[in-house]
């Protein structure tokens, strides 16, 4: 079996450690996972007034998020919880209320920040809105990490101290897609 992944990113910027934790990450996945990486810096703002006519960014993160057989989502903590730009994303992907692209779907949830509690809140709150949409989320390992100047070599794969814990979390990641795919 092939297995397809949405991978959805809550930071925009250019060098988010985000954005590098997710392309390490997907390195030590197996062959038979591919990764697809979900724009979501052109959705709109979410506006009820356009469920019935949602916008053709919209339309593709749906799509997406549909021929998947798992999400993963690498984020980010601002201000104690997801950034906006990410919970715009899931607002947009979970409608027309009764239309959600994520239903049913299992999920990971990992994060790298520069502060010391490395994203251990945003993640918990993304926890809470997974839970909401109906998505099976991996409970453990939890992974919370604090950007450091070796956690990726020169090519930008995981650094020697964190290769065998990151490997250990993308094991679980797969064998938990494996069980929960439709
Ligand atoms: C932050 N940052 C941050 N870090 C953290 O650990 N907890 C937090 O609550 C916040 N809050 C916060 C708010 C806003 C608006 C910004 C811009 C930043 C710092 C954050 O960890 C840092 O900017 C990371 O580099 C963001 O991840 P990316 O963009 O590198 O993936």
């Amino acid at each position: 079996t092939q297995y397809r992944i949405a991978l959805i990113v809550g930071s925009l910027r250019r060098e988010s450690f985000n954005k590098k934790l997710a392309e390490g990450l997907i390195r030590l996945a197996p062959k038979d996972f591919s990764f697809h990486h979900c724009e979501i810096g052109d959705l709109p703002l979410y506006n009820q007034d356009d469920d019935s006519h949602q916008a053709a960014p919209v339309k593709r993160l749906k799509q997406e998020i549909t021929e998947s057989q798992g999400v993963l989502f690498v984020t980010p903590e601002y201000n104690r919880s997801v950034p906006g730009v990410l919970k715009n994303a899931i607002d947009h992907a979970s409608r027309p209320y009764g239309h959600s692209a994520f239903a049913g779907k299992p999920a990971g949830v990992i994060g790298i920040s520069v502060g010391a509690i490395g994203t251990a809140i945003a993640q918990q709150h993304l926890r809470n809105t997974l839970a909401y949409l109906d998505m099976p989320t991996l409970g453990q390992p939890e992974a919370f990490l604090q950007a450091k100047d070796d956690l990726f070599d020169a090519d930008g794969n995981i650094g020697e101290g964190s290769r065998k814990f990151l490997q250990g979390w993308m094991d679980r990641y797969v064998q938990w897609i494996q069980k929960h795919a439709g």
